[in-house]
């Protein structure tokens, strides 16, 4: 079965901020493959190159070499981006509307409308429990309810394939809780979810596997259970192996 996201030596160099030094790269080689139905953590330390993959398959960043697919279709073709929801690392909303209005904008961008629409965004709205705010501004939200705006965003068109960027970030312990939750309701549905995260415990009770880059290259691929058995340590102690901490520190 193919897979649902695939990276093939996927190769992105930034061009240098300074004539003549060289080119940043920010994604070496890398290949990839989710299938359908994983939760899959995308997992690495600050500037690994998570967001920089994540803008290829969005379409916002061309590769310098190799290629990735979502469903089978090059992301260079936008038609592989129709059944994806993304939320961005840094969610820019327009800070004069309301959640409500917000999820309309973006119905809007996939064809719906009416009934359907509404119907779509009363059940966002609950899902992300923002029903109490949603004819309030979002200049009037905190981190967290933006952060939460922004995962229902993610899913007004029903998508198949989440690609999520750190979408816990900024929630609290009981924000980050009802993020996994919904993670595992999408799974139970027999949606695809692809995020990153720092937070390598939760990582840890919701992905079936995970990927952990390093300056750009893929250095590990596996089922959380057998990286967390096969190194005898948790989840967060094997990152740290594995990019190359002390150990001695880790444990
Ligand atoms: N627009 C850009 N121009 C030049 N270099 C960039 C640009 N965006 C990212 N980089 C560089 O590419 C590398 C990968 O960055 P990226 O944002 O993909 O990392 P990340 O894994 O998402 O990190 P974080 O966990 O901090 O979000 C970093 O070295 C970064 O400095
Ligand atoms: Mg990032």
């Amino acid at each position: 079965m193919e897979p649902i996201l695939r990276t093939d030596r996927l190769r992105v160099e930034y061009p240098p901020s300074r004539r003549g030094d060289p080119p940043k790269v920010a994604v070496k080689d890398l290949s990839l493959e989710v299938r359908q139905g994983e939760v899959f953590g995308f997992l690495g330390p600050n500037g690994a190159g998570k967001t920089t993959t994540m803008s290829v398959l969005l379409g916002f960043l061309a590769p310098t070499a190799g290629e990735a697919y979502l469903f089978g279709v090059n992301v260079r073709n936008p038609i592989a981006r129709q059944r994806i929801g993304y939320l961005p690392e840094l969610t820019y909303y327009y800070r004069f509307l309301t959640a409500e209005e917000i999820l309309r904008f973006y119905a809007r961008l996939f064809g719906l409308n009416g009934v359907e629409a509404e119907r779509r965004i009363d059940r966002l709205l609950k899902l992300v429990e923002l029903e109490h705010a949603r004819n309030r501004q979002l200049k009037h939200y905190s981190k967290g309810m933006q952060q939460r705006v922004g995962l229902a965003q993610a899913l007004i068109n029903d998508p198949d394939l989440l690609i999520l960027d750190e979408p816990t970030s900024g929630l609290d312990p009981l924000g980050r809780m009802k993020v996994r939750e919904i993670i595992q309701r999408l799974k139970q549905e027999g949606k695809t979810v692809f995020f990153s995260s720092h937070e390598l415990g939760e990582v840890e009770t919701v992905c079936d596997r995970v990927a952990i880059v390093h300056q750009g290259e893929l250095k590990v691929v596996g089922r959380v259970d057998e990286l967390v058995r096969t190194h005898q340590a948790n989840l967060e102690q094997v990152f740290l192996k594995i990019i190359g901490y002390p150990t001695c520190l880790a444990a």
